[in-house]
């Protein structure tokens, strides 16, 4: 299915590189479907000399840029004029989770500094209910954890793990120096991502409600 999904993601990626215009400034998401976007707008900037500044959402995307020659630019100079971004649930209202890569914070950031927002997944990703098969990540301020957690528990969290790092001991540590909670929850309502929100030390969720975003899947047939 791994391949099968690569030939979905592949299609919504070159529908994003098609709207590319010459001076755009792009907001750029996370994950592997923005990856196959980035590598297709690149082949576009280097045939059609086009010139176009990205604002990423994380280091790795940063660096996936400048590898790729797309220069970059930060929120101090810039506002995106569009933005593209991968999700890791979508439900009939597009409401979304997003923040398996930790980047929840400066996606969500980005999102609602952009005016137009295209969101790109495979149809593995569209669920009817949030929380279906990708727990709500929630970015804490360290020293917080604690409240958080009991907080969390109030507003119906039945799971809340502290994410673990990979190839270091101990939690994962973001791009802002904090932790990360990923809580499932028993009912995820219209009020949800503003009641985790109104938590203090939460920097912010995974969860995007009611924004005004544009949905494209990408299914394989
Ligand atoms: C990053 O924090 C997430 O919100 C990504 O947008 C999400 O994980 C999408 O990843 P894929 O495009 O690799 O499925």
């Amino acid at each position: 299915s791994e391949i099968i999904n690569a030939a979905g993601k592949q299609k919504v990626a070159d529908q994003i590189a098609a709207k590319v215009k010459d001076g755009d400034v792009l907001g750029v998401g996370s994950g592997s479907t923005v990856y196959m976007a980035l590598l297709a707008i690149a082949e576009r900037i280097r045939n059609e000399k086009l010139k176009v500044l990205a604002i990423p959402t994380s280091l790795e995307i940063s660096m996936f840029c400048s590898k790729l020659g797309i220069p970059l630019t930060t929120l101090f100079e810039n506002k995106p004029d569009w933005l593209f971004d991968g999700a890791d649930e979508v439900d009939p209202d597009n409401s979304l989770i997003k923040g398996r890569g930790g980047a929840m914070f400066k996606e969500k950031l980005l999102i609602s500094s952009s005016a137009v927002n295209y969101i790109i997944v495979d149809d593995s990703k569209v669920v009817k209910k949030l929380g279906t098969n990708f727990p709500v990540p929630i970015e804490v301020f360290p020293q917080a954890l604690l409240h958080v957690e009991a907080e969390l528990k109030k507003l119906g969290a039945n799971s809340i793990v502290l994410r673990p790092a990979k190839g270091k001991d101990g939690p994962i540590i973001t791009e802002n120096n904090n932790l990360i909670f990923d809580c499932y929850f028993n009912e995820i309502g219209k009020s949800m991502e503003q009641d985790i929100k109104s938590i203090t030390g939460v920097i912010e969720s995974g969860l995007f409600i009611g924004y005004n975003l544009e949905i494209l899947v990408a299914s394989n047939d």
